[in-house]
């Protein structure tokens, strides 16, 4: 394994993008993708509808694009010279259309062909070929509701790739899916849709994900913090490189990343009799996991009941999962690893490396501001088997899932032999 990380031309250079932007609060952020995509060398012209335009300010979109922002279908003027044809002037223009806050109303409008507005005409005006990205944004309650449901069926059904909205904190105080993707999250999707990477096809890829429990009785267990987002982050970021994944998760509230074999387990064990089953058929084995290094020895089968001042509860040492991979490890199977350390203490991760027979681990600590657990993002240093260290500095899970992936590339770029 080497590390390659070079500089990449964005497969977003030069190719006209579409954003359409309609009346969800999340229209806020549109302006940062924008900028994301000009300094990308994308060309972008913005479609905005009426609602969109009361959340964001067109002359912050026509200052980022460069271009005027278009909202209505009709031209300014009906004298010689108008742009009569301005309803298919975007569609025929774009190489991908982005919609980005799609709300209930404008989902609704796209999978029905209304064509009232720049944004709603630009989708039915658009060439057939050109990849339609929707982010949905909207109250929990909306977004489950059957009607925006069978209309995103029908637009994915068109070909359409609807994402799934984010959870969260939403507008309306609530808590739960319907958040708006983050701008960096939509921009990575629209490289994507450009630039497929299927360097990881035919590879089998397991990566377990998210805290275990370990039960003291009947309802009370030991755990930690981890959400789980990292490990998520992988398996989505090695479905979309075309491996097959399999994520072994413990217990969190995040969807599972389309096209993923997903296993729910709760402790230690389970996770590690869920990973056991299947080391004969991983290329790659990724332990994203906070694994519970001890379980309660004896636990107790009802609930406990309250006693005397002070309790103990003896714990038993719990399986290592990735250093049980690590140990049958055959060559060409490669195995990863994430080092949870106090800050600087890159000795010891690298330790873990050899201990555990990896070929690659991340460093990351829960000390910095923005890395660890419960948090959207990480700073992780990468360690080789080598001894190269890669110091990946603070970026969303998301990208750290592909920094890591980049990183088992072969020299060359193309799928390294198995053995
Ligand atoms: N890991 C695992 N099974 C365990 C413990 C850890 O698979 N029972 C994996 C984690 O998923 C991670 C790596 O091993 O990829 C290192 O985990 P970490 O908690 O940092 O290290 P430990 O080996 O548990 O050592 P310590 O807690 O003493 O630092």
């Amino acid at each position: 394994m080497v590390f390659t990380i070079k500089p990449k031309i964005s497969p977003v250079k030069g190719k006209r993008i579409v954003l359409g932007i309609s009346g969800g609060i999340a229209a806020y952020k549109t302006p940062l993708l924008v900028r994301l995509l000009k300094k990308a060398g994308a060309e972008v012209r913005v479609a905005l509808t009426e609602a969109g335009g009361r959340f964001v300010s067109e002359l912050s979109l026509a200052t980022v694009s460069g271009e005027a922002v278009l909202k209505g279908v009709f031209p300014e003027t009906d004298t010689p010279g108008a742009d009569f044809t301005r309803h298919i002037s975007l569609g025929e223009w774009a190489d991908l259309f982005v919609i980005a806050p799609a709300t209930a109303n404008t989902i609704a409008k796209l999978s029905a062909g209304l064509s009232d507005d720049m944004l709603s005409a630009t989708f039915i005006t658009l060439r057939p070929d050109r990849p339609v990205l929707i982010f949905p944004a909207m109250d929990g309650h909306m977004f489950r509701s059957p009607s925006v449901q069978r209309n995103i069926r029908t637009l994915r059904e068109q070909g359409c790739q609807v994402f799934e909205p984010e959870s969260g904190a939403l507008a309306s105080g609530q808590c739960g899916p319907g958040r708006m993707a983050e701008p960096e999250e939509i921009f990575g999707r629209i490289k994507e849709a450009f630039a497929p990477d299927t360097s990881l096809a035919g590879t089998r890829v397991v990566v377990t994900a998210g805290p275990t429990r370990e039960r003291i009785d009947g309802v009370r267990f030991i755990s930690n913090y981890s959400s789980g987002r990292m490990g998520f982050a992988l398996a989505r970021a090695a479905r979309k490189r075309g491996a097959s994944v399999t994520l072994i998760s413990g217990p969190v509230q995040l969807p599972t990343p389309e096209g993923v074999l997903r296993i729910d387990v709760e402790s230690a064990l389970e996770m590690d009799a869920a990973a056991r089953e299947r080391y004969r058929e991983t290329d790659i084995f990724i332990a994203a996991a906070a694994v519970a290094d001890y379980r309660p020895a004896s636990p107790a089968g009802g609930k406990l009941k309250k006693g005397a001042a002070e309790m103990e509860v003896k714990l038993a040492l719990n399986p290592d999962v990735l250093a049980g991979f690590g140990k049958e490890k055959r060559p060409g199977q490669l195995a990863v690893g994430f080092a949870l350390e106090t800050a600087g203490n890159l000795e010891s991760a690298r330790q873990k490396l050899e201990r555990k027979n990896l070929d690659l681990i991340a460093f990351n600590t829960f000390e910095e501001e923005g890395a660890g657990f419960e948090v959207e993002t990480n700073r992780i240093t990468l360690l080789s088997r080598g001894g190269a260290e890669i110091p990946l500095g603070l970026m969303t899970k998301e990208d750290a899932a592909e920094k890591i992936l980049d990183a088992l590339r072969p020299a060359g770029g193309s799928k390294e032999s198995k053995g």
